[in-house]
């Protein structure tokens, strides 16, 4: 069902909890005023702290279509607006020289339309759709490169692109869009202005037991307690790859598996492939690291 844009900062958060996104007051007024402004939000933070699932949770909620473009080194702009189908051309051509429908000029225009047309995320965004202006999720754009920077501003700014074949298509209502970086790099500054921008942390205690609640309603709230705590201990070690919210889930979803009421030392070594992902990080927490991690976390729930 589509809806139009909320009115205002608590209802942008209570659509983002409609969808099991639990969005707190800062992010939830920047995503209010990016809506409302029509202006694109940029989301920089760490690997899984919910940047990505905001646009899926937004395009659900808005009951619009979630459009991806999935950025990656060498992305060029043809991948991302539209590509002629040169094998369907090629069909069309050898049909024609065999049933000699050799008018040339007629066919070379007709190779060059909407039927030959493969519409990439960013020309498929600028389409009208019936539900409404789609959410275009512009995602990890610092995996791609300046020049297509430059191009990304460019088609932000007027939101129309132009096929020199077919002509300029410009959107009747601008997509909402959000774009991602986890900041492999620094992403232009001229990007950014056209932007708001928004740094995603790793959530609060408070919040991040309210996300396991809702994105996991059968974990126990003093298991998911006890998950946090450790977790979010575990982010202020000295590691290559720190846990985000996502490993956080996956955790207490394993603990779950094995039916654990309450964490402990072994346990915790034991499990430890779920939140961390690189050997040389799992071989310095396991064992004493572990147990004395865990037990800090323990005092600090009890000081509550
Ligand atoms: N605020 C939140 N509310 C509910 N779920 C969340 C929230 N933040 C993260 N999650 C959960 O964490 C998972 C990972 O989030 P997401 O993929 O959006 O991270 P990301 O920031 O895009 O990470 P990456 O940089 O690795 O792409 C989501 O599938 C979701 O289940
Ligand atoms: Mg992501």
């Amino acid at each position: 069902m589509t809806r139009d844009i909320p009115t205002s900062i608590d209802e942008t958060i209570a659509l983002l909890q409609g969808q099991d996104y639990v969005c707190g007051r800062d992010l939830g007024t920047v995503a209010f005023l990016a809506l409302k402004l029509g202006k694109p939000l940029f989301l920089e933070g760490e690997a899984g702290v919910g940047k990505t699932e905001i646009a899926k949770a937004l395009a659900t909620a808005l009951g619009r279509r979630l459009i991806r473009l999935q950025c990656y080194e060498g992305l060029d702009a043809s991948s991302a607006i539209y590509e002629w189908n040169f094998s369907a051309q090629m069909i069309a051509i050898r049909t024609a020289e065999a049933t000699h429908m050799a008018d040339r000029d007629a066919l070379q225009d007709e190779l060059f339309t909407g039927d030959f047309l493969i519409k990439r995320p960013l020309l498929q965004a600028l389409e009208p759709h019936p539900e409404g202006p789609p959410v275009l999720l512009i995602d990890e754009v610092d995996r791609t490169d300046e020049p297509f920077e430059a191009f990304l501003l460019e088609a932000l700014s007027d939101f129309q692109v132009t096929i020199p074949e077919i002509g300029t298509i410009r959107a009747e209502e601008p997509p909402i869009v959000i774009l991602t970086s986890n900041r492999t790099r620094e992403v232009h500054d001229a990007l950014k202005r056209r932007c708001l921008y928004h740094w995603v942390d790793y959530p609060d205690f408070e919040t991040e037991v309210a996300i396991l609640r809702a994105r996991i309603p059968d974990c126990a709230e003093a298991l998911s307690r006890e998950v946090v705590a450790f977790v979010s201990r575990l982010r202020g070690e000295d590691l290559f790859k720190k846990p985000g919210v996502a490993e956080a889930i996956d955790w207490a979803q394993c603990l779950i598996a094995l039916d654990v009421l309450s964490l402990d030392a072994e346990l915790v070594s034991n499990t430890l492939g779920a939140l961390l992902k690189y050997q040389d990080d799992i071989a310095r927490i396991a064992g004493s690291e572990a147990a004395r991690i865990l037990e800090e976390a323990r005092l600090g729930l009890a000081a509550e």
